[in-house]
């Protein structure tokens, strides 16, 4: 029995240190040591290359160090009968809530156009209205989606949110479908972008939804590169729909140096950072599935191959 970790963005020893704690008798491989391949019947990956998976012969199961597990199915050689499980986990959703309040907050306090003005030493008062007068809109109401709706909610904002399937949220306006994405948009002051990347959610983020929004409106891209047209960004904000955008996820990661984003004055830039996972939480909630895996009861977090997320 063994367990091939394969992430770069994951630091592989604590990740270890925090199963072996767990399972004692874990045989955990870091890759590319793969050993005999032969005996990995778990993999725990983030961004595994292209038919790694595929070539182990005995694989059972696939567990994702990520909430979001698009580019795996990409992959046309991933096995098609094992289950992936994406991940759900605590301190993923608290960072992501952190970084959404972070970017709204500096929205709503005007703190981009303070930036902006320090650099023409600019001396200009800019007092916020209170926050339930700004309406913050949340594309996917999911486990991230439905976090950071509640803490924005808590924080005095107007929140609403967009799913595909009807919700009800305590303190959050609910819609859902694409019938009723226009009536989302049209309040959303502040529109933050949560959604999984699949083939209905591709592109959506283009100019013909920014032109749905209020005038001046921000984003907060958090979701997937391949969601956003970055060209459509770009005419947005030089034709005023939009006022800023805060971009975490690029088509292309990492962002080449030479992408008009960088700079961009309305534009702010993280490097895919927007949420991360404590091992010593994320951990527990790999050993919850790997328990379930040793005793052959269901996993947890299946992920829907049809749908996509
Ligand atoms: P989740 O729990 O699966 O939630 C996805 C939400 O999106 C659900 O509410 C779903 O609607 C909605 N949705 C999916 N397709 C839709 C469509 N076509 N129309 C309307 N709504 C749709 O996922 P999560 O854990 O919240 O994560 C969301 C995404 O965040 C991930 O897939 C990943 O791409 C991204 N992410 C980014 C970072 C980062 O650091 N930037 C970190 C983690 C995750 P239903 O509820 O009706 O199914
Ligand atoms: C990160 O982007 C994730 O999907 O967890």
């Amino acid at each position: 029995m063994a367990l091939l970790f394969v992430s770069a963005a994951d630091d592989p020893d604590q990740w270890r240190t925090e199963l072996r704690q767990r399972f004692p008798d874990l045989d955990v491989r870091i890759h590319p040591e793969l050993g005999d391949p032969a005996n990995i019947d778990v993999a725990l990956v983030w961004l595994p290359p292209p038919g790694l998976l595929a070539s182990l012969p005995n694989l059972k199961a696939i567990l994702s160090l990520g909430a979001g597990v698009d580019a795996m199915l990409d992959d046309p050689t991933l096995p098609a009968d094992l289950p992936l499980c994406r991940l759900v986990d605590p301190s993923l959703t608290r960072t992501m809530t952190e970084y959404v309040l972070l970017h709204t907050l500096k929205y709503h306090r005007m703190q981009d156009l303070f930036a902006r003005d320090q650099r023409h030493a600019r001396w200009q008062l800019r007092l916020p209205a209170p926050p339930r007068q700004t309406t913050v809109g949340i594309l996917g109401l999911g486990v991230l989606g439905t976090d950071a709706a509640r803490a924005l909610a808590a924080h005095g904002f107007t929140v609403r949110g967009w799913s595909r399937s009807p919700k009800e949220l305590e303190g959050v306006a609910c819609f859902a479908g694409p019938d009723q994405l226009d009536a989302f948009l049209s309040a959303c002051r502040i529109l933050v972008c949560l959604l999984p990347l699949t083939r209905e959610t591709e592109g959506i983020l283009n100019r013909n939804l920014f032109r749905r929004l209020p005038p001046d409106a921000r984003l907060i891209h958090v979701g997937r590169g391949a969601q956003l047209v970055e060209g459509d960004l770009l005419l947005a904000l030089d034709g005023g729909e939009l006022g800023g955008a805060t971009v975490d996820v690029f088509t292309q990661e990492p962002l080449p140096a030479d992408h008009p984003f960088w700079r961009h004055p309305a534009v702010d830039i993280t490097p895919h950072a927007a949420s991360y996972s404590d091992p010593s939480v994320g951990a527990e909630v790999v050993a919850e599935n790997l328990r379930r895996f040793f005793e052959r009861r269901p996993l947890l977090h299946v992920v829907d191959r049809a749908r996509g997320y």
